[in-house]
């Protein structure tokens, strides 16, 4: 790639200390994200979230995180305190969860905690965030955004809560998306309505994206499009899969409980 990568990883380490000794969640971990859209697909328990979370500066105590290089554009991320973390998040990469159930605040109006989000990165007045807010609810393809602006998270479906969770999570205008089984929660035709909302803002705004996914189906039928004509990529990376880790897997289950 010859422009500068917006993420770059490299032997990604996390470790969770257990009473059994210590559980290596994500072992070694290298992959760089430029502009562009990256599957990681693996098996329940492979370490994906842990990735994601490892990348937001998320992993809580006593886990540890450790990388050779973990760099979102310049800034180094092996050594950032929480207050640095917290300056990035929102701003320049966001994660959008499984079940937005877990993610809203169920006492606050969806609009209203978009709008929330605006204020806080911009310090924008009440009104400037209030239309940033139904401007976003408007780009993922909600239909009445007055409406469902002044709603609560209970009764909004699942497909509409996962798209106020985009509209949240890309208001501040973030490089990277991080999205974790974001459609697993929902039926298959919302799912693939989601997925093409998604990709349509991150590709409007020349985002990189990195979709989690246990489900290699759903993962394919959303990088299906890839490689286009007139783009330039870099090679496939290929999967490498260590012995050593068989040889640890007791441990592994065991520590899965
Ligand atoms: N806070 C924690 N403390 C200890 N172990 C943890 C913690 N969080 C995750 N783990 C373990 O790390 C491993 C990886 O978990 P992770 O949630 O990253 O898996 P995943 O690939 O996202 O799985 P799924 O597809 O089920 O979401 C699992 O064995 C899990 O039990
Ligand atoms: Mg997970």
């Amino acid at each position: 790639m010859t422009e500068a990568a917006l993420l770059t990883v490299r032997n990604l380490r996390v470790v969770y200390p257990g009473d059994d000794g210590d559980f290596r969640a994500v072992r070694n971990l290298s992959f760089k994200l430029g502009r562009e859209r990256l599957g990681i697909v693996g098996e329940s328990g492979s370490g994906k979230s842990t990735t994601g979370r490892a990348i937001m500066g998320l992993i809580a105590k006593p886990g540890r995180v450790e990388a050779d290089e973990l760099r979102l554009g310049d800034t180094d991320l092996t050594n950032l305190d929480e207050d640095g973390f917290r300056k990035l998040r929102g701003k320049r990469i966001a994660m959008v969860l499984q079940d937005p159930k877990y993610s809203l605040d169920p006492v606050m109006k969806v609009g209203k905690q978009i709008a929330e989000t605006h204020r806080h990165h911009f310090g924008s007045d009440a009104k400037t965030a209030r239309n940033a807010a139904l401007e976003m609810l408007h780009a993922v393809h909600i239909r009445n955004p007055e409406l469902v602006y002044n709603q609560y998270a209970h009764q909004v479906s699942g497909g509409m809560g996962q798209r106020i969770m985009i509209a949240m999570m890309l208001i501040a205008g973030p490089d990277i998306l991080i999205a974790d089984e974001p459609t697993s929660a929902l039926d298959v035709s919302v799912q693939a309505q989601v997925l093409a909302i998604m990709d349509e803002m991150v590709r409007s705004r020349g985002m990189g994206l990195i979709l989690i996914s246990h489900n290699l189906h759903l993962v394919s039928t959303f990088l299906a499009a890839l490689p286009q004509l007139g783009d330039k990529r870099d090679p496939l990376p290929q999967l490498q899969r260590d012995p050593a880790w068989l040889v640890d897997l007791p441990a592994a289950v065991g520590a899965d409980r």
